[in-house]
């Protein structure tokens, strides 16, 4: 039985503009449709979601902080973050459980200063370019290599 019972899932900036966001590059599925399928996916697995969006660094290394001893697991899609907030990697850091990073597109293909991702290094795995289809697979993963 996998320890893992409760998931936090992050998004950080401009994420709550899903849908209507660059459609060409993120899609035109919202925010809460990607927290369904996260949400649908970790339940198959016997486990909860709490779900986070906020534009907010400062919100975002409070609530990193706040899961230590309530979440079992994070995945985060960063959104800018991802490149430059080395805030959020220490919080990410000193959080005890597994970290998932999750991009709707993929950056790597994209603008060179998307290239660095400075959450990478304190997450067990990335998954980037699958659209809404990474929640899902984000949260199997957990499970799969999390644990
Ligand atoms: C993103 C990629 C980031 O570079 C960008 O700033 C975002 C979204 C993605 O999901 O593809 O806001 O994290």
């Amino acid at each position: 039985m996998s320890p893992i019972k409760t998931v936090l899932l992050i998004h950080g900036p401009n994420l709550n503009l899903l849908g209507t966001r660059e459609p060409e590059v993120y899609g035109t599925q919202t925010l809460a449709d990607h927290v369904k399928v996260a949400e649908v996916a970790v339940a198959q697995h016997g486990a909860s979601l709490k779900s986070l969006q906020s534009n907010s660094e400062s919100q975002i290394v409070d609530a990193i902080h706040s899961a230590s001893g309530t979440i079992d697991a994070i995945i985060i899609n960063p959104g800018a973050f991802t490149h430059y907030s080395w805030a959020i990697h220490d919080a990410l850091k000193s959080f005890a459980g597994p970290v998932v990073e999750v991009h709707l597109s993929n950056p790597a293909a994209r603008e060179p200063f998307r290239h660095t991702s400075v959450i990478a290094s304190v997450a067990i795995g990335t998954i980037a370019g699958f659209g809404g289809q990474g929640y899902e697979l984000a949260a199997h993963a957990l499970f799969h290599h999390g644990g």
